[in-house]
């Protein structure tokens, strides 16, 4: 081959790489409302910074015809660029290539880029748009598959994965996403189920639609799998930046130090009525993360699944936080099965990644229930247990109300080594509530009472005033201090820099066997 023959091959390959399956297929992704691989990938990376790998690499399939179809890169763009002007690795599967749909050849273009992110210690990003197995291969694509899914796990914990749901996404191509950290997904034109609508009119004669069975909200309300919802692609990508912004490059990294003008000592007075007296009335926790937190941002996850408990970042003093908040507006703030399986994945996330966890409490127990204790609260619930106990990360929490039985101890609190526990004068720290109190210690004596009502009054009064108040645990050291509430910011930010430099770490072992 002469050089100019060698040229000219190089720029057919790439212009053939760069039109995927052709500009029709293109237009119809349009119309269906999704960017192509390659439009995605730009509004993702920072401009002009992604290198493209392999896009000579073409599948190596012979049966039904496929030989005589062969388009460079096959179905997935793969290297790397920037974020915010980080190095991450990226795959961006083409749908208009067989549909999106994994050969060997693809997966191992996957795995290339997943290997160099472990290695040179960059967040690895998937952004997936796939009918699963391509067919055509049979087992060499289950096989890519399994490569895939061994990589995802090997590399969890070391740095941190991102998955984009903007498409249909069957069978062997959501495990892969449900095997990395956050997964993201886009209303309308997103789908995630092992087996479709078809599959399930047959086998258990139940209609469903794609949407109902694994849309975007489906899988955000209900299930639980993905951790965003987004309003199209665009939304979507520019989301995955910001979330990638508060996260270290790996686990031997420090989150990234953000400057902020916001004073540290900033005082908020509104904060002094934020909880109400009535110890039975709601509030919206929110109210009081967004204020402490820097610039007020919090970038919530998992907004809408399990609401009673409120996992998210922000930063405090230009660091950052992984916030975990009891929701008094939703279920009253009480641990059920969801906001533990919820709390625990984000805590384990967030105790990988050296990134403090900052707990505000208002939690009046675990949900009671028939179906919570059939569904497995108690083995869900250790899970939450568990993920703070392990947590060597630093732990501040603030008692912000209620602390009540089992949930005390879950919450960060000082016995599973909380590092900095505060409480605000209105706090409540007790094995349960006042009134349920009363009606076991005096069942007796409120069965023969002349007033039934005065006497419990009575007795609710002397319970609150001996117990249903932080003083008790601050005078044990349980509590290290009781806050005024106003002043909640500046001491969070105290508490950051004393446990900066924080050492701990859990007893050696292969690993531990959480209640899963
Ligand atoms: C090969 C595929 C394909 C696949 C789609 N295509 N899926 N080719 N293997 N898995 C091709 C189609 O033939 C079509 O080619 C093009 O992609 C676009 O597909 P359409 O069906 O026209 O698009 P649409 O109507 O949008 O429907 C998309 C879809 C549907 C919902 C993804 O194609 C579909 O249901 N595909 C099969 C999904 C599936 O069951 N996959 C296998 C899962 S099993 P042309 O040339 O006509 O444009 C699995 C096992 C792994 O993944 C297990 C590991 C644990």
């Amino acid at each position: 081959m002469t050089i100019e023959e060698r040229l000219r091959k190089l720029r057919e390959v790439s212009q053939a790489a760069e039109l995927g399956g052709g500009a029709e297929r293109i237009l119809r992704q349009h119309e269906a409302g999704k960017l192509t691989a390659r439009e995605r990938l730009d509004k993702f990376l920072d401009r002009g910074t992604f290198v493209e790998m392999d896009k000579f690499v073409t599948h190596r399939c012979i049966s039904f015809g496929m030989e005589k179809t062969k388009i460079p890169g096959d179905g997935v763009v793969t290297g790397y660029g920037k974020v915010n002007g980080r190095q991450v690795f990226v795959f961006a599967q083409d749908f208009t290539v067989f549909g999106g749909s994994l050969s060997g050849a693809y997966a191992e273009k996957i795995c290339k880029v997943m290997k160099l992110a472990l290695k040179m210690g960059c967040p690895m990003v998937g952004l997936n748009d796939s009918g699963g197995a391509r067919i055509q291969e049979g087992v060499v694509s289950l096989g890519g598959y399994a490569d895939i899914f061994l990589l995802n796990t090997l590399a969890s914990g070391v740095v941190p994965q991102l998955s984009a749901i903007m498409g249909p996404c069957a069978g062997g191509a959501v495990y892969s996403p449900a095997l990395t950290d956050f997964t993201f997904m886009v209303k309308g034109t997103s789908n995630m189920f092992v087996t479709g609508p078809d599959v399930i009119r047959t086998v258990t004669h139940e209609e469903v639609t794609k949407e109902e069975l694994g849309g975007a909200m489906a899988h955000n309300m209900k299930s639980g799998v993905a951790h965003f919802a987004c309003e199209d692609d665009e939304d979507c990508l520019l989301m995955m930046r910001t979330l990638l912004s508060f996260l270290p490059q790996n686990n031997m990294e420090d989150p990234p130090f953000v400057a902020t003008r916001d004073d540290p000592q900033r005082v908020d007075e509104a904060l002094q009525t934020l909880v109400p007296e009535n110890p039975n009335k709601p509030y919206d926790i929110k109210g009081l993360i967004e204020t402490v937190l820097d610039e007020h941002f919090f970038f919530e996850v998992h907004p809408h699944f399990a609401q009673n408990l409120v996992v998210g970042f922000g930063r405090l003093n230009g660091r950052t936080v992984g916030v975990v908040a009891n929701q008094p507006a939703a279920l009253a703030g009480c641990l059920d099965i969801n906001c533990s399986i919820k709390g625990a994945r984000f805590v384990r996330f967030c105790d990988c990644f050296n990134i403090p966890l900052i707990t505000f409490e208002d939690v009046p127990g675990f949900l009671p229930g028939v179906a919570q204790e059939h569904g497995g609260i108690i083995t869900h619930g250790a899970k939450l247990l568990y993920a703070f106990c392990e947590a060597t990360v630093p732990k501040i929490t603030v008692i912000t109300r209620k602390a009540y039985g089992g949930a005390y101890c879950v919450m960060s609190s000082k016995h599973i080594r909380g590092d900095v526990n505060f409480a605000y004068p209105t706090a409540e720290i007790a094995v349960m509530g006042p009134d349920g109190a009363v009606d076991i210690i005096f069942r007796g004596e409120l069965a023969k009472a002349a007033d039934r009502v005065a006497f419990k009054n009575r007795k609710v009064e002397e319970f609150r005033t001996a117990f249903a108040n932080p003083f008790v645990a601050a005078e044990l050291g349980y509590i290290d201090e009781i806050i005024e509430p106003k002043e909640t910011r500046h001491r969070l930010i105290q508490a950051l820099e004393v446990t900066q430099n924080k050492r701990d770490q859990n007893p050696p072992k292969k690993h531990g066997n959480m209640p899963l």
